[in-house]
């Protein structure tokens, strides 16, 4: 997420991007290990930031189940290195809807951690909001970097190059395109409110099938090679929950804004889509439009 936003940040603010790996080239990351409270310290002084954006997290799912250690480690006691060092900056702390399995659309407060990532997520916002935060439950989708792949760019790629997809028609969630993301955390600043919020698009839920078949639909790209799966059919090595839909309601009071509904942001991904395709770096050999 962090690298997907990075440039449009610059829009609202002005940005130091850390990481914990070498910066690719073009890059200028400062580096830091979350875990080590010194580094983080020295980060901290040496930027001295109104705000934090804490997106750093183990964010995989099995490899939180497999290593809760590991887990606990970085979504756990790096959010609490990074509050003792924060002094009054501003905290945005980005959470998961992966915290909720409920039906129909889940309110702040209907939590149900099923797995260590959720667990550890769940008490990485309870430490954060012991400080000056805000800690966004959050799902989204994006193309993607080169270092990591985004959902939507995994499922636009498959759908033209005609992999067989097992798309799952039991799981509900309701992610916003990153693209709108920057102007979401300038308001969010702007408008400053401690405490925990739901950020996803404004409407019902849709699974994760609906949704591919959705932005399929918009582009033109065919489906035929696509099948409706039950997540529980799929041998997962970890639980992952059904009901993660999000209702945003007390975000949108709290910040004074609307949030884009589903048809808004898969607008605005197949624009960004298209002008991405159109891109020398990266010409494709079939025009899909
Ligand atoms: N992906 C989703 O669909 C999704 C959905 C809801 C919420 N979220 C939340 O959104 C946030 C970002 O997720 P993501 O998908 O972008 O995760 P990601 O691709 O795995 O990125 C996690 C980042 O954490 C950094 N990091 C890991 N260990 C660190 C350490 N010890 N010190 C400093 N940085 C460290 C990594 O830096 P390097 O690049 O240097 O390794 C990486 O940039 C997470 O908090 C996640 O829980 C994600």
């Amino acid at each position: 997420m962090g690298r997907a936003i990075a440039e449009d940040l610059e829009t609202y603010f002005v940005c130091r991007h850390a990481a914990s790996s070498a910066p690719a080239s073009g890059e200028s990351y400062l580096a830091v290990d979350l875990t080590e409270k010194g580094s983080v310290n020295d980060l901290v002084k040496r930027c001295r930031p109104d705000v934090i954006l804490h997106l750093a997290a183990l964010a995989d799912v099995d490899a939180c189940e497999a290593d809760p250690t590991r887990a606990y480690r970085l979504n756990v006691d790096a959010t609490r290195n990074l509050v003792s060092a924060a002094g009054d900056a501003k905290i945005i702390y980005v959470s998961s809807d992966h915290v909720y399995d409920g039906a129909g659309a889940n309110r702040e407060a209907d939590v149900r951690p099923t797995n260590v990532y959720a667990l550890t997520k769940l008490w990485g916002e309870d430490i954060a909001l012991s400080a000056n935060a805000a800690a966004l439950r959050l799902n989204f989708f994006c193309l993607g970097t080169e270092k990591k792949e985004g959902f939507a760019g995994w499922l636009t790629r498959s759908f033209r190059s005609k992999q067989p997809l097992r798309l799952f028609g039991d799981v509900f969630f309701n992610p916003i395109y990153a693209g709108f993301l920057p102007g979401i955390l300038a308001r969010v600043v702007e408008r400053w409110q401690r405490g925990t919020f739901n950020v996803g698009y404004h409407g019902p839920g849709v699974s994760k099938a609906e949704f591919a078949m959705r932005l399929a639909a918009r582009l033109g790209l065919s489906t035929e090679t696509c099948v409706v799966a039950s997540v529980g059919d799929a041998q997962l090595k970890t639980y992952r929950p059904r009901g993660m839909a999000m209702n945003v309601e007390f975000f949108e009071h709290a910040f004074g804004m609307r949030l884009p509904t589903l048809d808004r942001c898969l607008d605005s991904f197949c624009d960004d889509w298209r002008a991405w395709n159109d891109s020398d770096l990266l010409r494709l050999s079939d025009d899909p439009r």
